[in-house]
């Protein structure tokens, strides 16, 4: 998934973006300042709130009860690493109150509802995919230009027809059939596990980590040896897209990330003199008919690496957290009255671990009323818009059995996720076989969430398992 770095919270960006103009000075079409209508001031402390009907804890600080939507506040809220953990009650009052709402802080717009960022996935010609060295914070472009050249080429990073060319590309090798193939490697890879699990484990390490890590190695013919080192830099990789003033991260991000195209550009060129029965051998056995470089097929082969497993092993833990929260849907799923497919959505939407993705305007426009300048940064807000009640009922509620779930935790349009099939299977199958054997999970602590507006994941989960 692309990602968007934060710079430091209120450093030299927050200035320069003060110099822009401020909140109200960005909104001239009526959604700006002292907006009396909004519902967030006849809810005082909407953010402290518990997230009805399932449990899980928000933030418990209360807002100021203000008759002005303050800009500021909102932005302050949005950096704070205890907001991050749950940030669900400041999106929706964002959505209630600004949906379209200029961040200070990030230097960038956040979309917050799912009317508006549907408008900016899908359309392509106003909202770039190309983000370029925007998606770093503006102190550490200098710095993370040579990586971003290489990131360019990634599919995820870019428009129009080479953007066409590598999904058609991507399609030949990775079709339907492809992903249903892998069902088998799935299962038996849980199966393996669960058998060795102990009593006690922290199953993030031990279950749903190692679930994607073993399909997404099987898919680009990774030798098992190789995969805790590049598991790590992909971690790290990750990590800088969204630090906020750590400069070490985001140094060990760029070594990471030269580290994973050091390492590709090898395995490719070894897939090259001695094919096997995998993506990288049958990407390389298409590329003169596309066209497309070397350097162009390590960075699909980056980007699938990354891509392949974070997402899924966290959507594993984080069901896991939410089915042990509701032993009666457990029952019901494990005596087949829900289906499992059912309780995979309902996690994608409820605790998506993409919460965002970045596009940069084309020309000046409006969302929502509010004007866009050409080049301004667009944070389609994922996970807010999984949670707008205009489309989903009882948002914070978690429930298998609302239909339509039309949770948008894959991305929409053009760039919508070609491997959600894929990743479907794993979350199904992963929860589905851990359940059935251990009906009576009990999480022993509640889950601490990496702090990351991007990718937000389950940082570790110990259970009990019975
Ligand atoms: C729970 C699992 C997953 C989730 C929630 C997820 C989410 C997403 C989202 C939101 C996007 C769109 C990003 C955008 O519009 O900027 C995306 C794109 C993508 N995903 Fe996934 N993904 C998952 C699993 C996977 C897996 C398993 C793979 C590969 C093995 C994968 C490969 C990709 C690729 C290559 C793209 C870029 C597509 C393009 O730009 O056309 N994803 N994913």
């Amino acid at each position: 998934m692309k990602t968007f770095g934060m710079p430091a919270t209120y450093g030299p960006e927050f200035l320069s973006a003060r110099l822009r103009g401020s909140d109200s000075e960005r909104q001239p079409h009526g959604n700006s300042g002292s907006s009396t209508s909004c519902p967030f001031h006849s809810e005082p402390g909407a953010v402290g709130r518990k997230d009805a009907a399932t449990s899980v804890e928000t933030p418990s600080r209360e807002l100021p009860s203000k008759h002005v939507f303050d800009g500021d506040m909102f932005d302050a809220r949005l950096m704070d690493p205890e907001t991050l953990q749950r940030p669900y009650a400041l999106y929706s009052n964002l959505g209630k109150c600004k949906p379209v709402f200029w961040s200070n802080a990030m230097s960038r717009w956040l979309v917050t509802t799912h009317e508006h960022v549907r408008e900016v996935l899908r359309d392509t010609d106003r909202f770039s995919s190309q983000v370029g060295v925007q998606m770093f914070p503006r102190e550490h472009w200098l710095m993370m230009r040579p990586v971003t050249n290489e990131l360019a080429k990634m599919m995820i990073f870019s428009d129009g027809e080479s953007h066409r060319g590598l999904r058609c590309m991507m399609r030949h090798v990775f079709d339907a059939n492809a992903m249903k193939s892998l069902s088998p490697l799935i299962q038996q890879t849980a199966d393996r596990l669960l058998r060795q699990l102990p009593q006690r484990t922290e199953l993030l390490s031990s279950y749903s980590e190692t679930i994607p890590v073993a399909v997404i190695a099987h898919v680009l013919g990774l030798p098992e040896r190789d995969m805790p080192k590049l598991h790590k830099m992909a971690t790290q990789w990750v990590n800088a897209t969204a630090v906020y003033g750590n400069r070490t991260a985001m140094l060990r991000g760029l070594k990471s990330m030269w580290g994973l195209h050091k390492y590709f550009s090898r395995h490719n060129a070894n897939k090259r003199k001695k094919p096997g029965n995998d993506l990288i051998s049958r990407l390389v056995g298409l590329q003169s008919e596309y066209g497309f470089s070397d350097d162009v097929l390590v960075a699909q082969a980056i980007l699938l690496f990354v891509t392949g497993h974070e997402t899924v092993q966290s959507t594993i833990a984080s069901g896991c957290y939410l089915l042990s929260k509701h032993p009666q849907i457990v029952q019901q799923a494990v005596s087949g009255n829900i289906s499992w497919k059912s309780i995979v959505e309902e996690v994608l939407r409820f605790e998506s671990p993409a919460q965002a993705t970045m596009r940069i305007a084309t020309q000046d426009s409006d969302i929502a009323g509010v004007s866009i300048r050409k080049g301004d940064g667009v944070v389609a807000g994922l996970a807010a818009a999984n949670r707008d009640p205009k489309v989903f009922e009882r948002p914070d509620e978690f429930n298998p059995q609302r239909k339509p779930n039309r949770h948008l935790a894959f991305g929409f349009s053009t760039h919508a996720c070609p491997a959600a099939l894929l990743g479907r299977e794993e979350i199904r199958l992963g929860l589905s076989m851990l359940f059935q054997r251990y009906p009576n999970l009990k999480v022993d602590c509640t889950p601490r969430w990496t702090t990351r507006h991007n990718f937000r994941t389950v940082v570790e989960l110990p259970v009990t398992l019975w």
